[in-house]
């Protein structure tokens, strides 16, 4: 595996690929690599001819800066994984390399990125669709893959692509989860053990709740019981839970209203002060 660390060396070995006919396979991670990024690259790896992770916490997409200052940076421990996993080229830029102007960019994202994340993190999918278009447009990837965990930012990612109009794939990857149903995350090192042993209920409650929709209760009144639920929970916030049609992102009203992805219950709570996103299908 070859660590790439400058524009101009990525370009290269993309054109390279590209002249020869090969797939270009992308995964773009901030690093503190867990699972659940495994599952991303393991897949890439054996769709694409050519596999390229890039490990870059962007600056633009945080809206709080302690969460910058103190994300998880584990880069020895990275590259050795992605190594593992048969990537081909691990893409670490600096920021400076990533831009060396400030990226004034303003997408028009619509209606996909103004509830739930975008409405708590204002800036945030702004910030992701500025930094995952420059890796399109520099990686030039056949396929780019993508986790459910961040249900929203793949609805956000499809309509950056449209914006743009990159000729690619985006491909969902399903959830990984530890045995106890926790989501995994790079953020979940800073849940105390308290903490990390309540965390596991907001994906339980989840599962729990589709006995109510197989009792006949609809979205909203969905929502409202599995947010007092969560609450509930000693040590445990929500901050929201919407259900929302899986493609537009908006809250249903009936089941009847959701297209043909189906519904998606999409829910954010703080844990020992950490803060921990989750979803599940109905
Ligand atoms: P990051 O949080 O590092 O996640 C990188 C990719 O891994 C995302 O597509 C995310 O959805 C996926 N992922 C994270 N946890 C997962 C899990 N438990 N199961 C399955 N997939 C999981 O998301 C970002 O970085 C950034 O916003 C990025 C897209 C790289 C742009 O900076």
């Amino acid at each position: 595996m070859e660590i790439i660390r400058t524009v101009k060396r990525l370009e290269e070995v993309v054109d390279d690929a590209r002249s020869k006919g090969l797939s270009i396979g992308l995964v773009p991670t901030m690093g503190a690599l867990h699972a659940g990024h495994r599952s991303l690259v393991e897949r890439a790896r054996a769709e694409n001819d050519i596999v390229i992770t890039s490990v870059f916490v962007n600056p633009t997409q945080f809206n709080n800066p302690e969460d910058l200052r103190t994300y998880p940076r584990t880069e020895e421990a990275d590259c050795r994984m992605l190594e593992e996993c048969g990537v081909d080229y691990a893409f670490v830029p600096s920021v400076q390399e990533m831009y060396p102007e400030p990226d004034t960019r303003v997408f028009d994202l619509g209606p996909v990125a103004e509830v739930m994340e975008g409405a708590m993190r204002p800036g945030h999918f702004n910030g992701v669709a500025q930094i995952v278009s420059r890796l399109f447009a520099l990686a030039k990837p056949t396929r780019a893959y993508f986790g459910e965990k961040d249900f929203q930012q793949i609805a956000v990612i499809r309509r950056m692509v449209e914006l743009e109009g990159f000729d690619l794939e985006i491909v969902p990857c399903p959830i990984v989860r530890e045995s106890d149903g926790l989501a995994l995350s790079s953020r979940n090192v800073r849940l105390s053990p308290e903490a990390r042993a309540t965390a596991p209920k907001i994906h339980y409650l989840l599962e729990q709740s589709l006995n109510l929709k197989a009792d006949g209760m609809q979205p909203k009144e969905l929502a409202a019981t599995v947010a007092a639920a969560i609450d509930d929970v000693e040590g445990l916030e929500t901050e929201y839970y919407s259900i929302v049609d899986a493609e537009t992102m908006q809250p249903i009203d009936r089941w009847e209203d959701a297209g043909v992805l189906g519904a998606v219950g999409c829910v954010t709570v703080f844990c020992g002060g950490v803060r921990l996103i989750d979803n599940i299908r109905y």
